[in-house]
């Protein structure tokens, strides 16, 4: 049977680290704030010349390599992002611009934190039908361009960074389920009625006569706005609900898992959906520490990690489960 294997991953983040007491000089939080509530004690921000492209291109360089496959050899792009180089076109096209493979299809993924599940799910489904045979999937994010980094924005400029992370998906023929690597199942969702809870009100065509509003403008409507709250407490509803969806499809139980790669949005939503499942705590991958929120570069930026540091080795079954703006939930199970 024809599945989609993860060939190798592939990661970059800028070089500018900003710590959590970098941040307490431009609006008035506190590392232990941060620490407490969320895990995050640093992240990496871009400076002026970088854009979302050029974090990608990095990374997807850094994965077609390990993959020892050549840019030629690619038949799709698929890029997530909720911070696009420009306005249209996408960000997929961008990628690859500077990748130098025109021709083929480059897809770009609107989905928030779970974009990058959403984004092996469209490509797995290609690579299903006998498409396409080699996928280069993308996460990447700069959000600090577009952060409110006074007092007002704190709630939200605190947990987010700038990073890329991507992987190569193949056609395997598969002939043993149980060792072959590839992607058993994923499952995507979404609950558009909570779509204003965590977003970027503008520039756009829902705001008035003229997408970019000067006087909304000056009032912050295009930093991102988010009721941390709601958010947390769907977040750990939806996080171990999709997991267990995937689990169930398989005929799996926590405990088959070898390592678990979730979404990095709080270390507490993590730890929580852990205690829920009796996760053994090194069993759980995260990275939120060192990136913070890198959104749709979350998860491939763990399993590069996971990969670089020895925790994820060829044949693991690994699980991904993400949950945000939207509200979109989804998860995956993956034998890497
Ligand atoms: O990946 C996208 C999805 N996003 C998420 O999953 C985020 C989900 N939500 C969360 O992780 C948490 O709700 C937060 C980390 C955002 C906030 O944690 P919390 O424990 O819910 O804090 P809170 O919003 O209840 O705020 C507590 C206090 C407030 O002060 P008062 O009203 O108690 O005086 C805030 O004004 O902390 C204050 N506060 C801060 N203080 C220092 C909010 N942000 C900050 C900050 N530094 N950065």
């Amino acid at each position: 049977m024809i599945r989609s294997e993860i060939l190798a991953t592939g990661m970059h983040v800028p070089a500018n680290l900003v710590k959590n007491d970098d941040l307490s000089s431009m609006m008035d939080t506190s590392d232990e704030w941060i620490r407490q509530r969320t895990g995050i004690e640093q992240r990496y921000w871009a400076d002026a010349t970088t854009s979302t492209s050029d974090l990608a291109v990095e990374a997807c360089k850094k994965a077609l390599s390990n993959a020892k496959v050549d840019k030629s050899e690619i038949d799709m792009i698929i890029a997530a992002t909720l911070t696009p180089d420009h306005e249209f076109p996408g960000l997929a096209c961008f990628v690859q611009k500077k990748l130098g493979i025109p021709g083929v299809p480059a897809l770009d993924i609107r989905q928030q934190c779970t974009g990058f599940i959403y984004s092996m799910s469209i490509a797995d489904q290609f690579i299903r039908s006998g498409t396409y045979k080699k996928i280069l999937i993308v996460g990447a994010e700069i959000h600090s361009k577009g952060l409110d980094k006074t007092t007002v924005g704190r709630d939200v400029t605190v947990l987010f960074g700038d990073g890329a992370g991507a992987v190569v998906l193949a056609a395997k023929d598969v002939a043993d389920p149980k060792k072959d690597s590839h992607i058993l199942s994923t499952h995507i969702h979404a609950d558009g009625t909570f779509a204003e809870e965590l977003w970027v009100e503008g520039p756009g065509s829902g705001v008035g006569a003229d997408r970019v509003d000067f006087e909304k403008l000056k009032e912050g409507y295009h930093y991102p706005k988010m009721n941390g709250k709601a958010v947390f407490v769907h977040a750990v509803k939806r996080m171990p609900e999709v997991l267990q969806e995937a689990l169930t499809a398989n005929n799996l139980k926590p405990e088959d898992i070898d390592l678990f790669v979730f979404h990095q949005a709080n270390l507490r939503i993590n730890d929580m959906v852990a205690k829920q499942f009796n996760i053994p705590e090194e069993k759980v991958f995260n990275t939120i520490q060192k990136y913070a929120n890198t959104t749709a570069a979350t998860i491939p930026i763990g399993l590069d990690e996971a990969v670089r540091s020895g925790k994820l080795k060829k044949g693991m079954l690994v699980a991904s489960a993400a949950f945000g703006s939207g509200f979109t939930w989804a998860s995956a199970i993956y034998r890497y």
